[in-house]
């Protein structure tokens, strides 16, 4: 009498299957005995066609198959089962004359393969070889499921952090500069609507979103009395409020490395098309396309607000006004974007009423 299986084959959980192959009904009894034994269910077939019809109805564990058949050989079923059962292993069994194409069975993927006549003790070892690579492989690659979910959680969490830490760094310049409330998710809102007008999605879109969202961090680096000066501003004043596209700039390249659309934005978002802007005297197309998306954006939000020394303009004097600038101040494309978008529907005049600075 052989010993009995290993108990890691005969959990209660999964009994194993084996489906024996072979056009020797002498031969199939054999092995069926030998599993059987083993603690397998055991299922038989007499050539290739006839396993596949077994495998469709019922998963195995082991396949022991010949590999000469009539009709579908060991060889062609072998290639089937990898392409369709990839975690039931294979056994070829063969003649000794057939060794070499028993070898190449293993390049096909059959775990291991035996050659006639053989003895069970030597069956039931490879057999044991066999499943325990297959454990091996099915392990390997729950494990490497399991790290990638891990990755993927990671990656999402991190992303988490740090759009906190972005937030609450607009949420620290929201309490020292209350005019820019709203302002900031306003630039953000209409940015992505020119945006997407302009045929830009996905990732794209997600970075003008969030650049939208800091692209006035710097002003946490202006000082509180020209921040929150009612009346008009001195040159230098002005001058000292300009600096906040670098300043935000600085803030942010060590934490938006990943995300630098949504940089351009911070430091571009004051450029000119026609050049005589800030802080780079960029024109043209050298300005990155989504900080002349966001300039149009922050213009027009800066325009329809209400200042303490004067109410917002309305929608169609503000659009005038994009228009008017549009090829000096503003890139003509994202102008004619805003108005597509207006026509279209998708941009509309929000949180009017509100108070903004520059
Ligand atoms: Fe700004």
């Amino acid at each position: 009498m052989f010993s009995p299986m290993p108990a890691r084959y005969t959990t209660a959980t999964e009994r194993p299957r084996c489906l024996i192959v072979d056009d020797e009904p002498r031969l199939r009894q054999v092995l069926m005995h030998l599993m059987r034994n083993d603690g397998f269910d055991c299922l038989q077939a007499q050539n290739g066609e006839e396993a596949i019809a077994v495998l469709e109805r019922q998963t195995m564990t082991l396949v022991m198959s010949d590999l000469r058949m009539p009709q579908l050989d060991g060889i062609a079923l072998l290639r089937e089962i990898r392409g369709r059962w990839p975690d039931t292993a294979v056994v070829m069994i063969t003649a000794v004359a057939d060794v070499e194409v028993a070898v190449s069975c293993l390049a096909v993927g059959a775990m291991d393969y035996l050659t006639k006549p053989f003895h069970l003790e030597e069956v039931r070892a490879r057999v044991a070889q066999a499943l325990e690579k297959r454990r091996l492989v099915l392990e390997n690659r729950g494990y490497q499921e399991s790290l990638q979910e891990k990755v993927a959680v990671q990656a999402r969490r991190l992303e988490e952090l740090f759009l906190a830490s972005v937030q609450s760094l607009a949420e620290a310049l929201e309490v020292k500069d209350p005019y820019t409330r709203g302002h900031s998710v306003r630039v953000s809102h209409y940015s992505v609507v020119i945006a997407r007008e302009m045929g830009i999605d996905g990732e794209m879109l997600r970075r003008i979103e969030l650049g939208g969202h800091v692209h006035d961090i710097g002003k946490i680096g202006v000082r509180e009395d020209v921040l929150n000066k009612p009346g008009k501003l001195t040159n230098e004043e002005y001058q000292h409020i300009m600096t906040h596209s670098m300043v935000g700039w600085k803030i942010l390249a060590p934490l938006l490395g990943e995300m630098p659309e949504a940089l351009n934005i911070v430091r571009s978002h004051h450029e000119r098309f026609d050049g005589r802007g800030i802080p780079d005297r960029l024109a043209g197309t050298d300005i990155p396309l989504e900080a002349r998306i966001a300039a149009a954006a922050d213009s027009f939000d800066a325009m329809t607000s209400d200042r303490p020394y004067r109410p917002g303009l309305s929608m169609e004097e503000a659009l005038a006004e994009l228009v008017r600038c549009s090829g000096s101040q503003f890139d003509p494309r994202v102008v004619d974007a805003v108005i597509a978008a207006v026509e279209g529907g998708t941009f509309t005049l929000i949180g009017r009423g509100e108070l903004v600075t520059v």
